[in-house]
């Protein structure tokens, strides 16, 4: 026998074994905009439910982009159990019309622009891959026929989203455009990028993909432009960059691997990367180097502070049982010593493991 709970919550789709940080996250951030909620997880899920009677206005209130642990976040609208897998449709559409109130109508009228079947990302969730495709296929056209699923995609629309647990449980939910990641389980598809000498390669691609605007790589990444790479070894960071057409000093005492060692566009110094200085501002800088988060953000602090770059994209490593309290730290410190800045983002992208990744523009 299906049963339908509306429970309004925030769900946050998380790195397995993160779940803590996000439901801190969430619980920090919605005591900050004074909205009242408690998150509910258990680790290795991928989810976390923070629920709140407020849930639709912390939704307007946490925007997706400023979110560290979440890669995708959802306005939860009703949670399905015990549905029989023969028609797992009619109560989800039932559901759909006890919660038409709380769906907000956007103008046009089908609801939502876009479906999106998923799961989580743990071991459980992606067993769920091959269900999420099918079901979504023949959920697909139901949806259009009762009305809530725009003709043809509309991205411009609220997107509907099923998110599911088991072949019995799911939640629905809705995204608001511009305040979600566009991928299915925010996860995004980016291909590797070709002939790169290391994985490490995928992040700084997926950082420039996710934490800049279509309008700022456009800006801000530039042929000829100069940058520093801060611990570049074997050099796939430095690889990115020089796709991009700039120059880059690559900063390591360790080797560098092909095609970037001893590539026109990378002059290697082998030096500490917490000592060395550029000659002349740079426009970019990025760093990678393993060591402390706090000694991490204090001298990419300085590099603003100095004018050394405008751009940069660094890295802190957590590996200590605090996680959310130690990015809280670092990220505060970095504001309060790196001077005046026009973006500060920062993320756990779908490549960072036991780390964030930040992006910050003068
Ligand atoms: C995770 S690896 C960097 C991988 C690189 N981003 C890539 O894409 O290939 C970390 C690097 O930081 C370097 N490193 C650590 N401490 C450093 C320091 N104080 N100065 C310069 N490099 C440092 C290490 O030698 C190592 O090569």
């Amino acid at each position: 026998m299906a049963r339908t709970r509306i429970e309004p919550a925030l769900l946050g789709l998380v790195r397995p074994g993160f779940e803590p940080e996000l439901a801190a996250e969430f619980g920090h951030r919605a005591a900050a905009a004074g909205h009242w909620g408690h998150a509910m997880t258990e680790r290795g899920s991928g989810l976390v439910r923070f629920v709140s009677p407020e849930a639709a206005a912390l939704d307007a209130a946490l925007p997706f982009d400023g979110l560290i642990f979440a890669r995708q976040k959802l306005l939860g609208l009703a949670r399905l159990e015990g549905l029989d897998p023969g028609d797992r449709i009619s109560p989800l559409l039932e559901a759909l019309d006890t919660v038409r109130e709380a769906v907000v109508a956007a103008p046009g009228g089908a609801h939502f622009g876009e479906l999106v079947v998923e799961h989580s990302d743990s071991d459980a969730g992606r067993a769920l891959a091959g269900l999420a495709r099918g079901f979504g296929n023949a959920l697909r056209p139901a949806l259009r026929k009762a009305g809530w699923l725009a003709a043809s995609d509309d991205a411009r629309k609220p997107r509907l989203h099923v998110l599911l647990h088991s072949g019995t449980a799911l939640d629905l939910a809705s995204s608001r455009p511009g305040d979600r990641s566009p991928w299915p389980g925010g996860i995004p598809r980016l291909r590797q990028p070709p002939h790169a000498p290391s994985r490490s390669a995928a992040k700084l691609d997926e950082a420039i993909h996710t934490l800049l605007t279509a309008e700022e790589r456009t800006q801000l990444l530039r042929e000829g432009m100069r940058a520093a790479d801060l611990g570049a070894a074997p050099g796939g960071w430095t690889w990115v960059l020089v796709r991009a057409g700039l120059r880059v000093s690559a900063v390591d005492n360790g080797p560098l691997k092909e095609p970037v060692l001893g590539h026109p566009q990378v002059e290697h110094l082998r030096a500490d990367g917490f000592r060395w200085q550029p000659a002349r501002p740079l426009d970019w800088m990025v760093c990678d180097m393993v060591e402390q988060p706090r000694r991490v953000a204090g001298r990419m602090a300085q590099w603003f502070r100095e004018g050394w770059c405008r751009n940069a994209v660094f890295n802190l490593k957590l590996p200590m049982k605090k996680r959310w309290e130690e990015t809280r730290y670092c990220l505060d410190l970095f504001r309060a010593e790196a001077g005046e800045l026009k973006a500060l983002r920062a993320r756990q992208l779908y490549h960072d493991r036991e780390e964030i990744t930040v992006f910050a523009r003068r």
